[in-house]
């Protein structure tokens, strides 16, 4: 579209005018953020402290489950719709192929029920990946220096089951295995949980971004090498088109694009291209600059936040996963 062709050159034009009141800003405002876009990451673990603060991820505790509980609670009345939930797994319960991940009675499942039974009505969103189970802190089982696909994605299509059977109500493959969403849909049906959603990793990139996460959930320790095998090349767009496209065949209800502000391109790509409802993943190394310069006194934490927050908007997303949720719903609510 050429519209600024029609326009009026100066000085009929004046694009100040609208800006010069806060109503007429407020009436052209073309984007909104609201609560209704929120879902709230958090770290679960079974370690000894309800909460465990994170030193790489400012203002972010690893929280029990009674805690969990709380949070779960705070989220609901602040009219937050859904939470992510990533478990901190105790290293001795960590093997090679995470077999930890398909305990139905495991810190997940745990959680997942605990919540359901307090706060049913808030969303519950679960990873289903493998690398908070694994003692080499990769997403699959592992032979010599290859992730094997199809065995992990049987895996991740058992480990699925095992939260959906818990409560959760949209299960988040994380891993970026082909075939996925295609399998875990399949068994999922199979088990009767044709209602549980799959909110798709589809364009995961192979980041410098997640850091912070990898300390907090226990695997920047062990990870032996880089995800860059199955995770997507940041120099690539074009490619994250074919993957949602595969997702979305395979049956995602949702996709996701992630990191998040170094990829709004990516995001604007996808949303134009499919019109799927499109979410943006806040990561923690996101989170954690923008957390670490506020402290510093080096820029403003609200203003930059919900700089942040817009501007998925603006590239199109329904939603976003953020560790600030809870701080920006009661930044909104006060307004
Ligand atoms: C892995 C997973 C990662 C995140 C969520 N799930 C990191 C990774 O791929 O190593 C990152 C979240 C964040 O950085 O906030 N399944």
């Amino acid at each position: 579209m050429k519209m600024e062709a029609k326009l009026p050159a100066f000085p009929k034009t004046r694009l100040r005018r609208p800006r010069l009141n806060r109503f007429s800003r407020r009436l052209v405002q073309e984007n909104q953020l609201t609560v209704s876009d929120l879902i709230w990451n958090i770290i679960i673990s079974d370690g000894p402290d309800p909460r465990d603060p994170v030193p790489s991820l400012p203002g972010v505790d690893r929280v029990n489950i009674d805690e969990a509980v709380k949070d779960a609670r705070r989220a609901l009345s602040l009219g937050i719709p859904a939470i992510a939930l990533f478990p901190h797994i105790e290293s001795d319960l960590k093997d090679p192929v995470g077999t930890e991940a398909l305990n139905p009675e495991g810190l997940v499942p745990r959680t997942i029920r605990a919540i359901k039974s307090e706060v049913p009505e808030l969303g519950i969103i679960v990873d289903v990946a493998l690398d908070p189970f694994t003692d080499h802190g990769h997403d699959g089982v592992i032979a010599g220096d290859e992730i094997i696909n199809d065995i992990t994605v049987e895996a991740l299509a058992d480990g699925a089951i095992i939260l959906a059977d818990a409560g959760a109500d949209i299960v988040a493959p994380s891993d970026m295995m082909d075939g996925r969403v295609a399998a875990i849909r399949q068994r999922l049906d199979q088990h009767g949980h044709h209602n549980v959603m799959i909110m798709s990793y589809a364009a995961k990139y192979a980041s410098g971004f997640y850091g912070p996460y990898r300390d907090a959930i226990g695997t920047s320790a062990v990870l032996k090498g880089d995800k860059r095998t199955y995770q997507m090349d940041p120099a690539n767009s074009n490619e994250a088109l074919r993957e949602i496209a595969l997702d979305i065949e395979e049956g995602a209800d949702m996709v996701m694009i992630k990191p998040g502000m170094p990829y709004l391109d990516i995001i604007y790509r996808i949303k134009s291209e499919f019109m799927m409802p499109t979410f943006a993943f806040q990561v923690s190394g996101e989170a954690a600059m923008i957390r670490a310069a506020a402290e510093n006194g080096w820029i403003d934490e609200k203003r930059v936040i919900l700089e942040s927050l817009i501007s998925f908007k603006r590239a199109g997303c329904d939603g976003v996963l953020t560790y600030f949720a809870p701080n920006v719903a009661e930044w909104i609510n006060e307004d």
